[in-house]
């Protein structure tokens, strides 16, 4: 279309301002990994709708969504700073990619065509390069609500809960141990809302609870059978813990850690739906639970693999390695072209007061990929709000990709100071060019890396040292 227009798959939509999605991002959109066959990510999703037999699934969402459907009907406060263009694709000041499929909580409430859903879609964050961490991810969220109004022969809602939570399977302490060593509910740190009675909350919670310890269960033992974990560790029981959370959109809320190769890892943000979000959606006399979860960060664990990006390859010897109808194993890496590392030093414009970058010393290697959290919350946020225009990491973070594309395999902060005298600071950035498929030549990331540097004078009016 014409420059002040972005057409997305037949849709077509006028620019503004806020406009700040790059055609590389756009170009991701047709490709719907989560549903391509024998493709890792949709064997993952297979695997965890496995267990939720009677819920409806939606895998087919359009990512284009309005901010009221991303932030506003999710009771996102306006100053939140996953609303800002540092950190989210907006198409125009109305329209944005998705940043988490709790976007279409609301429609599909108001649809009300099951008591359980599962929604599984790419979805869109500006971040920091690393190993762990790619623009475009995909999350599959559940939810399950009861209706006040409808409990057949249960005298009460909580009785109608609980009958339900009975029919879950619920695993020995051979097979998992759970910790969860707080109460469900607390007036300060995770409250109630008004109009939950606690008996109904508590239904809510242990249904929650066991249905999301049976899906990690069943994830993790694929994991481990797929590893070369000895026998002996694959007998150990999972151990996993509740943590107390916070997401605008439930109260209460909870992560689920599971503790995996040493770590605990955060595999999903979960809680009890806020009741303005159903009432909004026309089902004021339902309660119910959602939660999210990122399926990249899933898949690497269940597979082994090492690198984000690989999800995108249509290389052969990646995709050749997932069956839909095998048993899942360890994926074997194809050799590692050498890596061409860069740096590049600036000093920010002088005006610049506010700086956000994450602290270099502390590494953010492991970060899982696809944050659990609601949309980013960067490591040191000083600069936090949608209208600032101070230096923001994920602008020169977006350069690099626009510039490199999948041949950049990581950005990271390695030093930064503040000059004595002229009070100018200055960073330094070393960026990691290396190809997933084959050795990128001198005069290729010379080239990569000037035009790098070249954008980041030219956009963000930074002086190269
Ligand atoms: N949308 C949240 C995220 O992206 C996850 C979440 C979903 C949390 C549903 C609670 C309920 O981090």
């Amino acid at each position: 279309g014409a420059p002040n227009e972005i057409t997305i798959e037949n849709k077509t939509y006028a620019t503004d301002s806020w406009t700040n999605t790059p055609p590389s991002i756009l170009a991701a959109i047709p490709r719907r990994l989560h549903l391509q066959p024998n493709h890792p990510l949709s064997i993952t999703r297979q695997l965890i709708e496995s267990r939720f037999p009677t819920y409806e699934t939606h895998n087919n969402l359009f990512p284009v969504v309005s901010v009221a459907q991303n932030f506003d009907s999710l009771g996102f406060p306006l100053d939140h700073v996953g609303r800002s263009k540092t950190d989210t694709y907006y198409i125009n000041s109305s329209t944005v990619l998705r940043t988490h499929t709790s976007a279409h909580q609301a429609d599909t409430f108001r649809a009300d065509t099951s008591p359980g859903y599962l929604i599984s879609a790419d979805v869109y964050r500006r971040d920091a390069i690393d190993r762990s961490h790619y623009p475009v991810f995909h999350q599959m969220e559940g939810a399950r609500t009861w209706d006040r109004n409808n409990l057949a022969q249960f005298s009460s809602l909580e009785d109608a809960i609980w009958a339900d939570v009975h029919a879950i399977p619920k695993h020995s302490t051979d097979v998992i141990q759970v910790s969860d060593p707080n109460p469900t509910y607390d007036a300060d740190r995770n409250p109630l809302q008004p109009g939950h009675s606690a008996a109904e909350i508590e239904a809510v919670a242990a249904h929650l609870k066991r249905s999301l310890e049976d899906m990690v269960v069943t994830i993790f033992t694929s994991a481990r059978s797929a590893t070369s974990a000895s026998p002996d560790q694959q007998q150990e029981p999972l151990k996993v813990r509740w943590v107390e959370a916070y997401f605008p959109f439930t109260s209460p809320s909870w992560e689920l850690e599971v503790f995996w190769q040493n770590d605990w890892l955060e595999v999903l943000g979960c809680g009890v739906v806020q009741h303005s979000i159903l009432s909004s959606a026309g089902v004021p006399s339902k309660l119910g639970w959602a939660f999210g979860l990122g399926l990249e960060r899933i898949a690497m664990l269940l597979y082994g693999i090492p690198d984000i990006r690989l999800f995108w390859s249509t290389d052969p010897r990646f995709l050749s390695q997932f069956n839909e109808n095998e048993q899942i194993r360890r994926f074997t890496p194809f050799s590692k072209y050498p890596a061409c590392i860069k740096d590049v030093s600036f000093w920010l414009p002088k005006e610049t007061k506010e700086v956000d970058v994450k602290d270099p010393r502390s590494d953010s290697d492991v970060t899982p990929a696809g944050g659990l959290t609601s949309p980013s919350t960067p490591a040191s946020s000083v600069s936090a709000t949608t209208t600032s225009n101070a230096f923001h990491e994920n602008d020169v973070m977006e350069i690099a990709r626009e510039v490199c594309g999948d041949l950049i395999e990581d950005v990271r902060l390695v030093d930064e100071f503040t000059h004595p005298k002229t009070g100018k600071r200055s960073l330094c950035y070393r960026a990691n060019y290396r190809s997933l498929e084959r050795t990128l030549t001198n005069e290729e990331t010379n080239e990569l890396h000037e035009r790098f540097t070249g954008l980041l004078v030219e956009r963000l009016g930074v002086e190269l040292r």
